[in-house]
């Protein structure tokens, strides 16, 4: 029987890396054994470093530049073997209350530079022996709710991209994975006019979803945690 030692000490891109479940990922995959090159916009208010983990600047709504970004990105760091695509923000608010640029400014952030990610990492992905492709959806990938249009378009897509690639890659040994976090206790509601409740059990923590990632990027190669869904115990929302 082949045991999860084979996977230790892999090289991991962690997107959304300076903040939130991005960075709770990148320190729990260091923990882990792993190295990480994360990226964000700015990493001036993250308060870790660690000899493992790479910090790399870039904004990742710049759909132009991103192809050429991601190139030399593999050609600096080509011992990639994971990446977890978790850099992206919340916007909610009636349809019409949107202007045309903040829908797109949205889609190009939470979906298309997603595409482009997974576009650029499956060629490479596809010559080793066993990747993970980690998406992060959110429960607004499951179901549709109210002043969520545009956001929540953003999450379904996401999971048809997972679904569609898994079955593109799994003959490959790209491992994909959607997870789809409740309310998290992070700096995403920051900007926004609700917030999960005070109480614990009103919100999920970002090593709560470190977590998982961790188990499904350490699972056994021939293993696929398709997706995974985790909540809050009690769902309250503050608002204001
Ligand atoms: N919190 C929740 O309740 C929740 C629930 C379900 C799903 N999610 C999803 O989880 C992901 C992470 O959210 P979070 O809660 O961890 O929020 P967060 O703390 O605000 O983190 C968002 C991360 O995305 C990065 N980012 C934002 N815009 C970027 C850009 N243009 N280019 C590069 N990086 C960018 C931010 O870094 P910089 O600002 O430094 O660029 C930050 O590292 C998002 O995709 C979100 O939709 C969140």
């Amino acid at each position: 029987m082949t045991d999860t030692n084979e996977m230790a000490q892999r090289c991991f891109l962690v997107t959304g890396a300076s903040s939130g479940i991005g960075l709770a990922i990148a320190r729990r995959l260091v923990a882990d054994g792993h190295d990480v090159v994360g990226i964000a916009r700015d990493f001036s208010k993250t308060a870790y470093s660690h000899e493992r983990f790479q910090a790399v600047v870039a904004d990742l709504a710049d759909l132009e530049t991103l192809p050429d970004r991601l190139q030399r990105l593999l050609a600096d760091h080509p011992d990639i073997s994971g990446a977890v695509l978790c850099a992206g923000r919340g916007h909610f608010g009636n349809l019409e209350e949107f202007s045309y640029a903040q829908i797109r400014e949205l889609v190009d952030l939470n979906l298309i530079s997603q595409i482009y990610f997974a576009r650029a990492l499956l060629p490479h992905f596809k010559r080793l022996e066993c990747s993970d492709l980690v998406l992060l959806g959110s429960e607004a990938a499951l179901s549709g709710g109210r002043k969520g249009a545009v956001y929540c378009a953003t999450k379904f897509a996401l999971r048809g991209l997972a679904q569609a690639l898994r079955e593109e890659c799994a003959r490959r040994g790209v491992r994909v994975t959607l997870i789809n976090p409740g309310m998290v206790h992070t700096p995403f509601f920051d900007q926004l006019s609700f917030r999960p409740g005070g109480s614990p059990e009103n919100f999920v923590l970002p090593e709560d979803v470190a977590s998982a990632v961790s188990l499904v990027v350490n699972a056994r190669p021939g293993t696929v945690y398709d997706e995974i869904n985790l909540s809050p115990l009690k769902r309250v929302i503050d608002f204001g």
